[in-house]
């Protein structure tokens, strides 16, 4: 299986009635070559988990049980508002070892996956020690940029997937920043990843139908394994 993971962030098109709209859209490329995961923000996660017929991720989750922590996102919530993953130590809300060790124990606790992000081999190499389901590889200078991490940093991914892959065979690795085409996610697939994380290439683009379309063109036409939920 390869994975188009659509992190919708704060955006305004990737907020409220337009996050439903993007992930209608996204569920209408659903063909099962290809798993379309949206990330969306918490708020917006029931409504459209509720309409959407893909598997759905958060962004991020607090290690929090029930009880007296105001302001944090509780696991139990995002489950229940029917997120089948979470991301966590994004680029733009990174936390230290502590914090993401005790969080993917609580999403672990109520049934969550998860996808952990690195900046780097050396702090890909630390996260794998918490046996996330998914590694994805982002350079934060290339991040909503026009230069993508398969062309920019190609070693990157490449040595982060031979890194990976000896430490423990079965995380999912997979990369982003900047992608912003076919050429892009075929080169992040020969390099090695299973697939890609894009934001501002579908989110903020004029046309995104066709900024779907041409992304899940760079993938291999098929592939029959399956991340069932
Ligand atoms: O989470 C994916 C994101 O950080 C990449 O952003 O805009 O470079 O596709 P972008």
């Amino acid at each position: 299986m390869h994975y188009l993971f659509v992190n919708f962030k704060t955006y305004k098109e990737g907020t409220g009635k337009n996050a439903l709209s993007l992930a209608k859209l996204l569920a209408s490329f659903h063909d099962g070559a290809v798993q379309i995961i949206p990330v969306v923000q918490s708020v917006d996660l029931k409504e459209i988990s509720s309409v959407v017929p893909l598997n759905i991720f958060s962004q991020h989750i607090d290690p929090v049980n029930y009880g007296s922590n105001t302001g944090h996102v509780l696991p139990e919530s995002i489950k229940e508002a029917g997120a089948f993953g979470t991301v966590l130590n994004h680029a733009e809300n990174k936390k230290d070892n502590e914090f993401i060790g005790l969080a993917v124990k609580r999403a672990r606790d109520v049934g969550l996956k998860v996808m952990l992000c690195a900046e780097s081999i050396n702090r890909a190499k630390q996260l794998a020690e918490f046996n996330p389901d998914f590694i994805a590889i982002e350079p934060p200078e290339l991040i909503g940029g026009d230069v993508s991490v398969s062309n920019a940093k190609p070693e990157l991914i490449s040595d982060s997937v031979s890194v990976l892959k000896k430490i423990n065979p079965k995380i999912i690795v997979i990369t982003g920043a900047g992608i912003k085409g076919a050429v892009d996610v075929s080169k992040a697939v020969e390099l090695g990843t299973k697939g890609v994380f894009v934001a501002s290439g579908i989110v903020c683009a004029d046309n995104k139908e066709s900024a779907i379309r041409d992304l899940l063109s760079g993938f291999p036409a098929r592939d029959s394994s399956k991340l069932e939920p």
